[in-house]
């Protein structure tokens, strides 16, 4: 499987590391030989049609900041400094964009994996990266949720339309498999409602607040241990929340939304006096994101009874599902990680690769 990888930051470099240590393994279960024939950052890109050799692109990315010195290393000056970034493989004095849209269109790969930063604003780089590599018959694993926040419905109609797979498991969940619980696990089953903690950040600076610290204090302490971004209004403001909360309705509910159907509302207004109230009747507040049984899609803060099982502390996210007959159950994990997200994107390119031996 020949695989073009826009995004080589903490997630993309996870992935690297992952096929590396589990070539033998994936090979022998999967009959699968994941091969990045291209891998792009926000500098330049690296191409090998026979596949780049994952050990040196993880180098040439440390020492150089950039992989597009891989085909290029002979431009170093003596102290190492980068002379022309690869964007001289496909073509000096481009920019990044025409670069990425060049080699999606023109590489023979079956599958692009595409893992630049999230943008709720109009959903770019992703959502062009996507879109091109699906009308040129290429399949799409994405962990970056923006393109799917904005336009999900018309993403899975240009997919099918192209007789390609869109797969995001990462998106939702990290490594925590979310997504597919609901729609493998339960297919038996009807789902009615699902109420979830789909942002970890959030759910790390309310558990702050329980233990005695402000909102702020407890924001700057986030950011300390690399939980909240110097903007933390992607989590804060409930954007990311939603943009998962879109997606899952989508995904689960067979809904057809975007971000701009759900009512959020972020933790900022959260006061240590909301947080002592609750605690005084047994519960605790958390931003929850729900999808109710009239198929309302809401995000906001709201108290918790203490011994739900949705009730989780620190960075951990957890989503309960009301099924018509198994009744609630509850699925929990880590929500975010590089070589989490990386195992995610493991899973979706095995699914693609079992779709294609049966198509
Ligand atoms: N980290 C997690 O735990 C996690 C979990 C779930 C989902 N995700 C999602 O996964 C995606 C990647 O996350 P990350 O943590 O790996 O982010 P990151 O470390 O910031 O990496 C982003 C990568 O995208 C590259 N990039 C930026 N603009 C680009 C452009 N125009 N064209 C090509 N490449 C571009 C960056 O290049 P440079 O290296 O040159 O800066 C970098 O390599 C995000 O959408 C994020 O929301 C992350």
């Amino acid at each position: 499987m020949r695989i073009i990888l826009v995004g080589f930051g903490v997630v993309g470099q996870n992935l690297a590391k992952l096929l590396l240590s589990r070539t033998d393994d994936v090979y022998a279960r999967y009959g699968m030989k994941p091969r990045i024939v291209a891998a792009i950052d926000s500098r330049g890109a690296a191409v090998c049609s026979s596949g780049l050799d994952l050990q040196r692109l993880l180098e040439v990315k440390r020492l150089y900041g950039t992989v597009g010195v891989y085909n290029d290393e002979s431009k170093q000056d003596e102290d190492g400094d980068v002379m022309h970034t690869g964007m001289d493989v496909v073509g000096r004095d481009r920019s990044t964009g025409s670069v990425v849209d060049e080699i999606i269109r023109g590489m023979d790969a079956e599958v692009l994996v595409e893992a630049t930063p999230t943008n709720l604003r109009d959903g770019e780089p992703g959502l062009s990266n996507i879109i091109t590599a699906i009308k040129h018959g290429k399949n799409v694993v994405t962990v970056n949720k923006g393109p799917l926040a904005l336009a999900m419905p018309s993403l899975l109609e240009l997919a099918e339309y192209n007789g390609v797979m869109l797969r995001f498991s990462g998106t939702v969940g990290g490594g925590t498999p979310i997504l597919e619980f609901a729609r493998h696990c339960l297919k038996g089953d009807r789902i009615l409602s699902f109420r979830g903690i789909l942002n970890g950040t959030t759910n790390y600076i309310l558990s702050m607040m329980e233990e005695g610290l402000t909102f702020d204090d407890a924001l700057e302490d986030a950011r300390r241990k690399g939980y909240a971004e110097a903007d933390p209004s992607l989590d804060v403001d409930g954007y990311d929340a939603a943009a998962k909360l879109a997606i899952m309705a989508n995904w689960i509910m067979g809904m057809k939304v975007t971000i701009r159907d759900v009512r959020f509302r972020g933790i900022r207004d959260v006061s240590l006096d909301d947080i002592l109230e609750a605690k005084s009747h047994g519960s605790v507040i958390k931003l929850l994101a729900s999808c109710d049984e009239s198929r309302r899609l809401s995000v906001e803060p709201m108290r918790v009874e203490k011994s739900e099982p949705l009730c989780v502390n620190g960075t951990l996210n957890a989503v309960t599902f009301k099924s018509e007959h198994s009744g609630e159950l509850t699925v929990i994990g880590k929500g975010a990680g590089g070589m989490e997200t990386a195992s995610a994107i493991l899973r979706d390119l095995i699914e693609v690769r079992e779709a294609m031996s049966v198509g």
